[in-house]
């Protein structure tokens, strides 16, 4: 295939998305080059997985930096010199702002791991278990300045496994894997 689209992929934790991707592009499932890996925690587990994989690591911690603009465009910098032409986010626990925003107009993606707009924000497998509901989900949807918010690209129903948010993870994580890549594919075609 031809002309693979540049992305970046955003995380902070442990990356199985991100290994996910990185697999479908090696594969040619995904027609897309992942020019850059970038975290806000160095310390993660997505970091080993870039460094294995071979893919460019940039680590930028908010508290290296004055303001919220400062931190994006030192991102932002580091996203032109690689091409990045989209930018995902695979576990990326950070609110994007207005200067990635503005640079890369819907084309910054992410994924969730519940129903939108149900249980926006951290740990949405905990909460869809202590509300008790039989059914949970993954999105995936455009980012804009909200938590969780923007327009809603695919979304895949995944049942709640005997009130267990462990084994529902490991349920939601698979269905994840899956979604992500044919939505991108979706996208970039
Ligand atoms: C994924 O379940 C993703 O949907 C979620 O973080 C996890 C990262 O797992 N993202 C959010 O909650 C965004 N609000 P991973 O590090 O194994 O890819």
């Amino acid at each position: 295939m031809t002309n693979k689209v540049k992305i970046a992929v955003f995380a902070s934790g442990s990356g199985s998305n991100f290994a996910a991707i990185e697999e479908a592009c090696q594969k040619g499932e995904l027609n897309a080059e992942i020019v850059l890996m970038v975290t806000n925690k160095p310390e993660a587990y997505v970091v080993k997985r870039a460094e294995q994989a071979g893919i460019p690591v940039a680590a930028f911690q908010p508290k290296q930096f004055d303001t919220k603009e400062a931190f994006e465009e030192a991102i932002l910098a580091t996203l032109r010199e690689a091409g990045a032409e989209w930018l995902i986010l695979a576990g990326y626990m950070r609110l994007v702002g207005h200067t990635l925003l503005s640079a890369y107009p819907s084309r910054i993606v992410n994924i969730h791991p519940s129903l939108l707009p149900s249980f926006p924000g951290k740990d949405a497998i905990g909460q869809a278990v202590e509300h008790g509901v039989k059914v949970t989900g993954v999105t995936v949807h455009l980012v804009d300045e909200g938590m969780d918010t923007g327009p809603i690209l695919a979304q895949r129903a995944v049942d709640v496994v005997d009130g267990d948010a462990d084994q529902t993870a490991e349920a939601i994580h698979a269905i994840e894997h899956d979604l992500y890549k044919e939505t991108l594919n979706g996208l970039f075609e």
